[in-house]
């Protein structure tokens, strides 16, 4: 067979193996066998040392058209099977737009937290710092910082949860007070903070108790504070959180780490002060302890009494959401039903 019949059937065989390839690989394993470096054209044009010398000009010419049609074809083809491929995903991929999307759940902020935050804010507008003490509090920091010896009778009233003798799951968050008196530096100015975090009492739970429940502590000390300091600073707090109308009352208590030592109520916002179940028909809802700071306080702090003093408060910030927003059990702060937590949505409030 002579070289112009090898190159007409070469065109017929490698046009149909281009036409039969379906794959890109496959496509590319035509490329290498037709126009490759050791492809079959190569081949020919090795072979023209036994064509006569007449022909070659002419044999020359046919195979680098043919490599030119083979080449075309090879781009053509892989587009196609490109294309195909690229049909073929949108195929499969097709989504119906006018199909109602999927609800996004979002979550909602626990009120307990939206007043956490409220009060944090206020507080560090009026230049307090906000300190975090640790849930598994010391007998030392919880109760002997704070005036409270062991077999001191005041800590009947705060029986909690002890892990071992020395260390329990706080029952207040006053063990703070001692843990920042100790290290403040009153060469660098008065010290204010607030100290909010999770406290647990051995309690009966029921509308208005839990074992469990958060407080934010406060403590202002400088030279020549006052009760009337201490009064102004209550008032203020609660005018924040509960706007103007409520009522507030202080009744005389009794703290071991206070003296004077004093207890405020809000009025019920079921009841208006009428009485009902849930203020126990006395009309109020006490939410907070407060009082000017005991000396032997700071003394074990190691802080001069004759010099320094100021004030002290203790409030109940499951108390404070109840009676912001009107929540009637105490205890739907902890089951976390999601409707419950549903009414909370910032759009909601
Ligand atoms: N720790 C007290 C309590 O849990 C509250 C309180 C704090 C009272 C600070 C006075 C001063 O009841």
């Amino acid at each position: 067979m002579d070289l112009f019949d090898r190159l007409k059937e070469l065109r017929d065989k490698g046009l149909a193996e281009i036409d039969k390839a379906e794959s890109e690989e496959k496509l590319n394993d035509v490329r290498v066998k037709l126009v490759g470096r050791k492809g079959e054209l190569t081949e020919i044009l090795h072979s023209m040392k036994d064509v006569a010398p007449e022909n070659r000009r002419e044999i020359g010419q046919r195979v680098n058209k043919l490599r030119d049609l083979f080449n075309d074809k090879l781009d053509d083809a892989k587009t196609e099977i490109v294309k195909a491929l690229v049909e073929e995903r949108l195929e499969k991929e097709k989504i119906d737009v006018t199909l109602p999307g999927r609800e996004n759940h979002i979550g909602s902020e626990h009120p307990i937290n939206i007043i956490l935050d409220d009060l944090e804010k206020y507080f560090i507008g009026m230049g307090y710092q906000v300190v975090q003490g640790p849930e598994i509090e010391t007998d030392h920091y919880c109760f002997e910082m704070m005036n409270l010896p062991k077999d001191h009778p005041a800590r009947d009233m705060q029986a909690t949860f002890y892990v071992d003798p020395e260390d329990l799951l706080r029952s207040q968050t006053s063990g703070d007070q001692a843990r920042v008196l100790e290290k403040h530096d009153f060469s660098k100015g008065p010290l204010k903070m607030v100290g909010p975090g999770k406290v647990y009492r051995r309690d009966d739970d029921d509308a208005t108790h839990s074992h469990q429940f958060m407080q934010m502590e406060g403590l202002v000390i400088d030279k020549n504070v006052t009760m009337g300091d201490l009064k102004g600073t209550l008032e203020l707090l609660t005018r924040h959180i509960f706007g103007e109308d409520r009522e507030t009352r202080l009744r005389p208590s009794y703290f071991p780490f206070t003296e004077p030592s004093v207890e405020m109520d809000v009025s019920c916002f079921n009841c208006d002060g009428k009485g009902c179940a849930i203020c126990k028909y006395t009309g109020w809802i006490e939410v907070l302890g407060a009082g000017m700071v005991h000396p032997n306080v700071l003394e074990n702090a190691g802080i001069d009494s004759s010099v320094y003093g100021g004030f002290a408060f203790g409030v109940g910030l499951d108390r404070f959401a109840i009676l912001k927003y009107g929540i009637d059990d105490i205890r739907d702060f902890y089951t976390n039903d999601v409707r419950f937590l549903e009414q909370f949505r910032k759009e909601e409030r």
